[in-house]
């Protein structure tokens, strides 16, 4: 610890480490500067990078090291040692970078270097005539930004049917519902960032049809664009429900941010609030409106929680955690009517609630796709490279469905990571990089105080074997097919475990 920054931990670099106190492929956290600094040794090489994820602060010295990598342990950014670049989302920002000198066997960290803009992948004057993105969520933000920082510098627009600009969705079920993040933190941008980055953001712009022959789109209010390349980013809508009841200005169902905020008011004047649902997003709104004082009733068909996704003993886990918490579970049933201040289930038991949230699932936005004679499959169907049978259309995000090489099989995956990534991947392919779309899909939920780190993709699966304990919130549950072959990984308090078998499924993706 610096006698002049004693919050920041480890040792002061500037006044110099020994170089025996770093292995090859290891980290040392220290400081420099007053700030958090990482230190890694790769390839005999000696980088030093900041310290804090770009995302949300991880720790990225409590990361893995791969070649001149970092990877962050929360939700698996990457960030390269060499230049500070975040080279996978979540992070878009990246890190800083200095100089480092070993002199006499003891390494010090000197001067911060400047980021130096990474050289444009493609030349200035390459690409299609102009680019045009449907959609203002995770990959079509994720798309825009990544043409501009490969280099792209005609025309690009991105069009959203949100009154918003583009955001960090996952937060609306948690921090910010539960009233722990400030509505500052949820834009991804500021906005002036669009116009610096000549990228026009239209907002309230929900796009009616598309003429690939014409290569225009048609806004609903009939303003036309033209493009030379597409991307189609319209990620997916909740499904509704249609019973008794279910138009009442009190049943809310959340995907927006001003679903969000409509949820906030409407918990501020509330004592009970019922959850329909018992997947991610109900379980995360019960976390958080328990978190605002609320009484949460959650009802759901299945016997246990996220069965589906995560098996059976994990989803009970999960229930108790909740119950622990005071939320009361009324499982294998399901709302037959709703009235403005009950919700009546099948089973004839009455509710009260103040108002309610309906979270069963969504349905990837396909519609402009199938008009525009796109192959439409559960999904947009799209190739290894993101593109779809439609010259010069990309798609990316909820609505794509790719072949995964991981699997064997094509998928369609509704994860915030998955979805920048394929947004970036679908903006490099449109410039000619010729990319596959391979990512090891991750996701991760917080509920309470309980965090899950998912990697991989187990539609179903035969087995599973649990190593730690899930009571003790430090396990690691890997789900297998008959053969043994791994599926994916879930940790709970390994965030490290979470990481290496990323990069294990990974190796296993054939080339
Ligand atoms: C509350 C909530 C919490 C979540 N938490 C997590 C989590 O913890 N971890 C995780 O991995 N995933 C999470 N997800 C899922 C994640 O947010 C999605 O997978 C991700 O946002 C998908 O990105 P996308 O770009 O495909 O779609 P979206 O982010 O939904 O963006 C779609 C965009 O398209 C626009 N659009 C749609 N139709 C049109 C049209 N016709 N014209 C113009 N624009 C249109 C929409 O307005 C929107 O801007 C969460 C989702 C929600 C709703
Ligand atoms: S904090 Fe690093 S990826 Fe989220």
């Amino acid at each position: 610890m610096s006698e002049e920054h004693p919050e920041l931990a480890g040792p002061d670099f500037s006044k110099g480490i020994p170089i025996a106190d770093l292995a090859e492929g290891g980290m040392i956290l220290g400081q420099a500067g007053g700030e958090a600094v990482l230190v890694a040794r790769s390839g005999g090489e000696l980088l030093a990078i900041g310290a804090e994820c770009t995302h949300y602060h991880g720790p990225l010295a409590e990361g893995v090291l791969v070649a001149d990598t970092v990877r962050c342990p929360w939700h698996h950014a990457c960030f390269s040692l060499r230049t500070g670049e975040a080279l996978r989302a979540p992070a878009l920002n990246p890190v800083s970078c200095w100089r480092v000198e070993q002199r006499d066997g003891t390494i010090y960290v000197r001067e911060k270097l400047e980021t130096a803009a990474r050289a444009a992948r493609i030349a200035g004057h390459g690409g299609p005539e102009s680019i045009v993105i449907i959609g203002g969520g995770a990959a079509g933000n994720a798309a825009a930004e990544t043409l501009r920082r490969d280099g792209y510098t005609r025309p690009i627009t991105l069009l959203s049917a949100d009154d918003a600009g583009p955001y960090d969705r996952p937060n609306l079920s948690k921090d910010y519902l539960a009233g722990n993040a400030p509505e500052e933190s949820i834009p991804l941008r500021p906005p002036e960032f669009y116009a610096d980055q000549a990228i026009e953001l239209k907002l309230g712009a929900r796009v009616a049809a598309i003429d690939p022959k014409a290569r225009e789109v048609k806004l609903i209010d009939g303003a036309g664009h033209d493009y030379g390349a597409l991307i189609l980013a319209t990620g997916a809508a909740p499904v509704r429900l249609a019973i008794p009841g279910s138009d009442l200005p009190q049943i809310h169902y959340l995907r927006t941010l001003a679903d969000s905020r409509a949820l906030i008011a409407a918990a501020t004047a509330a004592r009970r609030a019922v959850v329909i649902g018992a997947s991610f997003i109900g379980l995360e709104v019960a976390a958080s409106l328990r978190a605002r004082g609320l009484e949460v009733h959650v009802v759901a068909p299945e016997a246990h929680p996220m069965e589906r996704v995560v098996g059976r003993e994990v989803g009970d886990f999960v229930r108790k955690v909740h119950e622990e918490r005071g939320v009361v579970f009324h499982l294998g049933t399901t709302p037959a009517s709703f009235d403005r201040s009950h919700v009546t289930l099948q089973s004839g038991e009455q509710l009260d609630a103040d108002f309610v949230v309906v979270g069963i699932g969504v349905r990837p936005e396909k519609m402009l796709a199938e008009q525009a004679g796109i192959t439409v499959d559960r999904g947009v169907a799209v190739d290894a490279y993101l593109e779809t049978n439609v010259p010069g259309i990309w798609a990316a995000g909820d609505i794509a469905r790719w072949p995964d090489r991981l699997s064997g099989e094509k998928i369609r995956i509704e994860h915030w990571v998955v979805a920048e990534r394929q947004g970036q991947t679908a903006a490099r392919n449109m410039l000619g990089a010729r990319e596959r779309f391979d990512a090891v899909p991750f996701f991760w939920t917080q509920q309470h105080d309980l965090q899950l780190s998912y990697v991989g993709h187990a539609a179903k699966w035969d087995r599973t074997d649990i190593d730690g304990s899930l009571p003790a919130k430090d396990c690691t549950v890997t789900y297998r097919e008959g053969g043994g072959r791994k599926l994916a990984v879930l940790t709970i308090g390994r965030d490290r475990d979470s990481l290496a078998a990323e990069i294990e499924l990974e190796d296993t993706i054939v080339p």
